[in-house]
């Protein structure tokens, strides 16, 4: 198969490498759109990649996604744990949609166990660092190909 798999990330990923890197490793968010394009497009997939801390920016861009992207794999941080909006505009994106964190969120503050996004995506993937992205990857290109 192929296609475009929208890759977005919110609010303070762009410090990652930097931010609690006992919490969320030292690999920036540039390295890691780097990776998963790169087994993205090994798959057969391209990538589009945006990182903002603007919450109506990731709602516009799954908008877009409607049009012309075959998956959705978002990690919103914080707006996880908060945004009822986007997880509207997810609920209307009809192709795979997947939640990744790279901390457990579960086992963090009682403020990070509710996910509003967790009941409009086919899954979600957390506490793998790093590999977390490798797993969404993977994920997704199964559920496109099953
Ligand atoms: C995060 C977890 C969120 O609770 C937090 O607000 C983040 C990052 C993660 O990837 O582990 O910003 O989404």
């Amino acid at each position: 198969m192929s296609g475009e798999i929208l890759l977005l990330a919110g609010p303070n990923l762009d410090l990652l490498g930097e931010r609690s890197p006992e919490i969320y490793g030292t690999t920036t968010w540039a390295e890691h759109v780097a990776r998963f394009r790169s087994r993205a497009d090994a798959a057969g997939y391209t990538v589009r990649d945006l990182q903002t801390s603007f919450e109506g920016d990731l709602i516009e861009a799954v908008h877009d996604a409607r049009e012309n992207c075959v998956a959705v794999v978002v990690n919103a941080g914080a707006l996880s744990h908060t945004s009822w909006a986007l997880a509207d505009a997810l609920a209307t994106f009809e192709g795979v949609k997947l939640e990744v964190h790279l901390s457990n969120p579960a086992a963090r503050e009682p403020y990070r166990h509710v996910s509003t996004l967790a009941g409009v995506v086919n899954g979600t993937i957390a506490g793998f660092g790093a590999l977390s992205y490798d797993l969404a990857l993977e994920a997704v290109v199964r559920l496109l190909e099953s």
